[in-house]
């Protein structure tokens, strides 16, 4: 439909909508927000309404791209976009006219209120929802606070931090003018060569499920309404992180049982317990069917069983990868069809699904109501968060004050994510007892510590681990070589270097792993950035062992997102810290770790293989999985889910339970105690497993099930006790039933999945006949 047919169209509507005075009844906030979303439909052309669906990408984005790119974004580079039929001007002009609903990727409050002032000037003056990826803070935009990336975030196994992070990233995102973070990511990760696993919150259903709720309360919290709120984003439905081969976006084949049991549950949570408003559909198809072409999970799932009361947004261009990279229809037009009638609201982003959709109405193969629905719930978001009173950001420059504020949470955050994954007694350093630590490696004075989804940030809003060392350590003991901050790069004479500066040290700190900066070219994961190996890449394993070779002790902090396979150095190297990507005070959180002046407590949220051969390596796995053991290694974990060292030693004794048989739906105690049995205080993250030992379908040798948080004094004792409840024992069972299924359950508690450091009991639910 070309611009003046619309335009036309917009003049023909009619309005039979409730008076109340001269100002219509939709702008009166007095009215529920019902009725002023009914108002507003009514009084909507279709073009309008079809036009809420629509999302853009901001204009100094595209303008940036094209000065960037100088019109020569490639073919399959739709990651940077430009429109090639519609202009700035064109798009500008679609904003006066009211049909933009929504702008994602715009990152200052200046822009923000510019396209705004657009919309103003639109017949019905319906604001913009503007939509960012905040996934770890509003990193996006230049000044805000990052924090550690979602993979670190869960190995805090602190919700409550994890919630007070995102209600500080929602001030944040408000503070730039959007209103919508493209947050959490709620994919299973079970597989680490896929870029993305950084940014998700790791391997297991349970944990994922337990943040992804903490991160959408701190976003929308409990009424989402109000200037201060920003709707969240459950995103990818479904199965993205398990893609065939590690590459993002790849086919997914998963029966409906591990659909229910490990993809789908985060998205009931969210649901159930924190009323996510919107959920993102995933790049990848599953068992055949595009997941934005799929109505069994958009609206059979999603909506009728889970009650899914928000809208639904595409990813990036995929309604058109229906078509042009799955196959799966043979147009455009059929493209946009099959998703929109599947379940979709709105289109993430660019010129093309408005006027294919009108035809589409038109012709009567859309039903308008199917419209309305996706509309409605577009308008209730708007009404809900204020725009329609106020779309203007006033406080356009706080970020820099709000960093000042929330840059503690960040450096809290940080210290509980770092994992100690060895130590044979070199940590905590005693600075007073060596005379020159060498401090080097590819990430040692590196941004790579923001992690994925920041752009780049301002110097003195980030602490390298380097510079964290220096408020710590006298400059007189530091000595600091710079390899630069390329992790794949090889070179010999540098090697060298490092060996003869070791001879003149006692003690290395070498800080080693990933780039995963996306606006870096040399990076090595994020999104789109997948690997074949997850071996430290370049030179630096051969640094470690060039340092080593010397004689000194040497202490590896590994930066990254995924799980590496550092078998050689664990095997060699007296301690390891996994640091993930800890954010803009990260590098004062490792150096905290190091002289013990915080005690670490994170725990792995992910299995840490031995090499890329041995994926699919979890810890959840079926009980046949190691029948066979591989014969050319090991088959067991380099290190297991929910590992994690301290500085202190925790001892689990005294396990029980209230009693041993239960009638099913009975719910039961259980209790350990907990012994801090060392010489520092410390924080132990206690876990619950429960396994069904005898099972139809099969059932894994161990699920995550509760956890808690215990923070002890040396020589202190507590009860730690967790309430199994039914929900905790059912499972689906073979004729796709929620059930608890009568039989022997062994109950398990520790500070780790793996199975020689659990504490076990039974427990026996009878059959009700008994
Ligand atoms: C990613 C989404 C993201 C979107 C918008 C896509 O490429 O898959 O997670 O929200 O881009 O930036």
């Amino acid at each position: 439909m070309r611009l003046a047919l619309i335009i036309g169209t917009l003049l023909s509507v009619t309005t039979v909508c409730a008076k109340s005075g001269k100002t219509p009844l939709y702008k009166n906030p007095s009215f529920p927000v019902e009725q002023r979303v009914e108002d507003l439909l009514c009084r909507m052309s279709l073009e309008e309404k079809v036009g809420q669906m629509c999302q853009y990408v901001g204009i100094e984005h595209i303008k940036n791209t094209e000065l960037r790119y100088k019109g020569k974004v490639g073919k399959n580079d739709d990651a940077n976009a430009t429109y090639k039929t519609l202009s700035i001007d064109g798009l500008q002009k679609l904003t006066e006219q009211g049909l933009v609903g929504s702008y994602l990727h715009v990152v200052s409050a200046d822009e923000a209120n510019y396209l705004q002032t657009l919309a103003m000037k639109s017949r019905l003056q319906i604001p913009l929802l503007i939509g960012i990826d905040a996934i770890h803070g509003n990193g996006l935009c230049e000044g805000a606070t990052i924090y550690p990336t979602p993979i670190g975030q869960a190995s805090t196994f602190n919700p409550e931090l994890v919630k007070k992070a995102a209600r500080e990233t929602a001030l944040e995102i408000r503070a730039t003018g959007a209103h919508w973070a493209f947050a959490p990511n709620v994919e299973v990760a079970r597989d680490p060569r896929w870029g993305r696993i950084g940014e998700t919150f790791g391997e297991d259903t349970y944990l994922i499920s337990k943040m992804g709720v903490a991160t959408v309360q701190g976003l929308q919290t409990d009424d989402l309404n109000g200037e201060d709120k920003v709707l969240a984003c459950g995103k990818h439905l479904v199965a993205g992180g398990e893609p065939v081969n590690g590459l993002n976006a790849a086919p997914m084949d998963a029966s409906e049982h591990t659909l229910r049991e490990v993809y789908l549950p985060p998205y009931q949570a969210l649901i159930d317990e924190a009323q996510v408003f919107t959920v993102m559909a995933a790049h990848n198809e599953l068992n055949g069917i595009p997941c934005h072409a799929n109505k069994w999970l958009m609206t059979d799932i999603l909506r009728n069983e889970f009650g899914f009361k928000g809208f639904m947004v595409s990813d990036w261009m995929d309604m058109e990868r229906i078509y042009s990279s799955h196959h799966y229809t043979p147009s455009l037009k059929e493209a946009y069809y099959e998703s929109v009638i599947a379940g979709m609201d709105m289109h993430m982003h660019g010129p093309g699904f408005m006027e294919k959709m009108i035809e589409l109405v038109k012709a009567g193969r859309i039903p308008e109501e199917r419209i309305d629905e996706a509309c409605r719930k577009i308008l209730e978001a708007k009404f809900r968060l204020g725009l329609f009173e106020n779309a203007m950001v006033h406080h356009k420059n706080s970020l820099k004050t709000l960093f000042g504020a929330h840059k503690s949470t960040a450096l809290q955050m940080a210290e509980q994510s770092i994992v100690l994954l060895k130590n044979e007694g070199i940590l905590p350093v005693d600075v007073s007892k060596y005379k020159n630590i060498l401090v080097t490696g590819p990430n040692a004075d590196s941004d790579a510590i923001l992690g994925d989804w920041t752009f780049a940030q301002p110097k003195e809003n980030i602490v390298t681990v380097y510079e964290g060392l220096q408020k710590v350590i006298p400059a007189s003991k530091l000595n600091f070589l710079n390899l630069g901050d390329d992790v794949r790069i090889v070179d010999s004479t540098l090697l060298e270097k490092a060996g003869e500066m070791a001879k003149h040290s006692d003690l290395a700190i070498i800080v080693l792993g990933e780039n995963p900066l996306r606006y870096d070219k040399r990076k090595t994961m994020g999104e789109n950035v997948d690997r074949q190996t997850l071996d430290l890449l370049g030179m630096q394993e051969a640094l470690v062992h060039r340092i080593e070779a010397v004689g000194i002790p040497v202490v590896v902090v590994l930066v990254g997102g995924r799980p590496l396979t550092v078998a050689s150095l664990v095997n060699t190297v007296p301690a390891i810290l996994q640091a993930w990507e800890p954010g803009s005070m990260g590098g004062e959180a490792v150096a905290n770790v190091i002289i013990g002046k915080v005690n670490p407590s994170g725990k792995l949220p992910v299995t840490m293989p031995r090499s890329v051969g041995q994926l699919q390596m979890i810890y959840n796995h079926k009980p046949s999985q190691y029948f066979q053991k591989y014969k050319d290694g090991e088959s067991t974990p380099l290190y297991p889910f929910g590992h994690g060292l301290s500085y202190t030693t925790f001892a689990y004794d005294h396990l029980s339970v209230a009693k041993q048989r239960l009638q099913p739906g009975d719910s039961v105690k259980v209790s350990v105690e907990v012994s801090n049995i060392g010489k520092v205080e410390g924080t132990e993250v206690v876990q619950l497993y429960i396994r069904d030992l005898y099972s139809s379908p099969t059932r894994p040798v161990r699920e995550l099930k509760d956890f808690a948080r215990v923070s002890l004094k040396p020589g202190e004792k507590r009860e730690v006790s967790f309430m199994i409840t039914p929900d905790k024992l059912a499972y689906y069972n073979r004729e796709m039933k929620k059930v608890v299924e009568p039989g022997e359950f062994e109950i398990m508690l520790g500070g780790s999945s793996d199975e020689g450091q659990l504490k076990k009991v039974k427990i026996e639910v009878i059959p009700s006949y008994e």
